[in-house]
């Protein structure tokens, strides 16, 4: 059995019960988790036995006395709390013990969270930061106590601790996005001129930028040719920027925005939005506020549930899908390596026998103290058209029979 199979019965399980532990979830993810390991355990036996090599074999015999320590940055964003199950459920079916917390979006509360992993004696930390710049001190105690960090999807900045960084192309998001919007309007040959308007991610985020860059590199030829025209001129990323992902933060913005330069009529084409939780926002603005009577183009990235929804009505019209459960199994064997005593590099990829696309990168992340070698797994763009195919026909998601999709289970 392949390992995207696994991931994709894993993401089954697990989606199941994060549905079934929503309610009562708290930040610290016990609940979601502990729902997550009951419904996951009847197949993480069969996990065990499908994924594991003879490397992965050996290393599992000890793996037992062995801790991961998980930091994930807060479960009001809905893809962390994927994340978070999905390690947990991903080093437990290979005999580790784990940590898992979420930092509900505080950053005092998330480097208090890792110092009580570190006096735990965790043996290898696995940390999604809230804020890149905010951990070099407690992941500085990390390296003095010789444990190893992997930087998860965020590249935490300014410290020397970090040995590996797992992620997707960030910047490879943001040119499907800004290339979605070139092929929808067909800007190769159309004039236009189109009006866009951009909203983009938490600037402590350093994936923000690498997206924001992507879906602006792309969209710059037109802009300079005038084909594109940005009506509210906010066209650098500290301008369209939005603290902590946040939805409401987003819809405001776009609120004003969309009363200071369209109240005239003006036709807004496309809404260029980073994220779902960002889309969501801009959604809801368009919906309450927009005076014209065409349908923007909303972008946006991760699958969330209420965001195909909306791709289903015909409110957003795409997203970024990144299989954050590959991205668990791709940090699974990084780590089990590095615990192992070996420097995973680009064999890795073969060796560990993913099955999944993953790039073995070390120019593009540049943490401030030098080159973080990085893994990025590949993002697709998905669509009202190809989304059964994308989501459904691979086992993350089902369809209802209003065709809604829901996380698998
Ligand atoms: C992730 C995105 C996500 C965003 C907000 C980013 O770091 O890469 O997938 O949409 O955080 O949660």
């Amino acid at each position: 059995m392949k390992k995207k199979l696994v991931s994709t019965m894993l993401c089954a399980a697990v989606a199941t019960s994060l549905l079934a532990g929503c309610g009562s979830a708290t930040e610290t993810g016990d609940a979601a988790v502990s729902a997550a390991a009951s419904a996951a355990s009847s197949i993480v036996a069969a996990v065990d036995d499908a994924t594991s090599s003879a490397t992965s074999a050996a290393a599992t015999a000890d793996a037992g006395s062995k801790t991961i320590g998980i930091a994930m940055p807060t479960q009001s964003l809905e893809r962390w709390n994927r994340d978070g199950s999905y390690l947990d459920e991903q080093f437990k079916s290979r005999g580790y013990n784990t940590e898992l917390k979420f930092s509900n979006n505080e950053i005092d509360t998330q480097v208090s969270d890792i110092e009580n992993m570190i006096a735990d004696n965790v043996d290898l930390l696995v940390v999604a930061a809230i804020d890149g710049e905010s951990l070099s001190t407690v992941l500085s105690d990390a390296k003095t106590a010789g444990i190893p960090v992997i930087s998860y999807d965020r590249l935490i900045m300014n410290t020397d601790a970090i040995s590996y960084y797992v992620s997707f192309d960030n910047y490879t998001v943001g040119t499907l996005q800004g290339q979605f919007v070139v092929d929808q309007l067909d800007l190769d040959n159309a004039d236009g001129p189109f009006n866009l308007e951009f909203t983009a991610g938490d600037p402590a985020d350093n994936n923000a930028g690498f997206f924001f860059n992507g879906a602006y590199d792309t969209l710059k030829p037109y802009i300079d040719a005038g084909k594109i025209v940005v009506p509210s001129g906010q066209t650098t990323f500290d301008q369209v920027a939005t603290a902590a992902w946040d939805t409401a933060t987003a819809m405001e913005r776009f609120q004003n925005l969309l009363a200071s330069y369209y109240s005239d009529g003006k036709q807004l084409d496309v809404a260029l939005c980073s994220n779902d939780s960002t889309a969501l926002g801009v959604a809801q603005a368009i919906q309450s506020d927009y005076a014209g009577s065409n349908t923007p183009i909303i972008t946006g990235q991760d699958g969330d549930e209420a965001n195909l929804a909306n791709i289903v009505d015909g409110i957003q019209t795409m997203t970024v899908y990144k299989a954050v459960a590959n991205e668990a199994v791709a940090t699974l064997d990084i780590a089990e390596a590095i615990l192992n005593g070996e420097t995973p590099d680009e064999g890795l990829i073969k060796s560990a026998g993913w099955t999944f696309d993953c790039a073995y990168d070390t120019t593009s992340y540049d943490n401030g103290t030098g080159i973080i070698p990085s893994y990025l797994l590949v993002p697709t763009v998905v669509t009202k058209d190809n989304m059964v195919k994308e989501l459904v026909d691979t086992g993350y998601y089902t369809q209802d029979s209003d065709g809604y999709l829901h996380p698998a289970g």
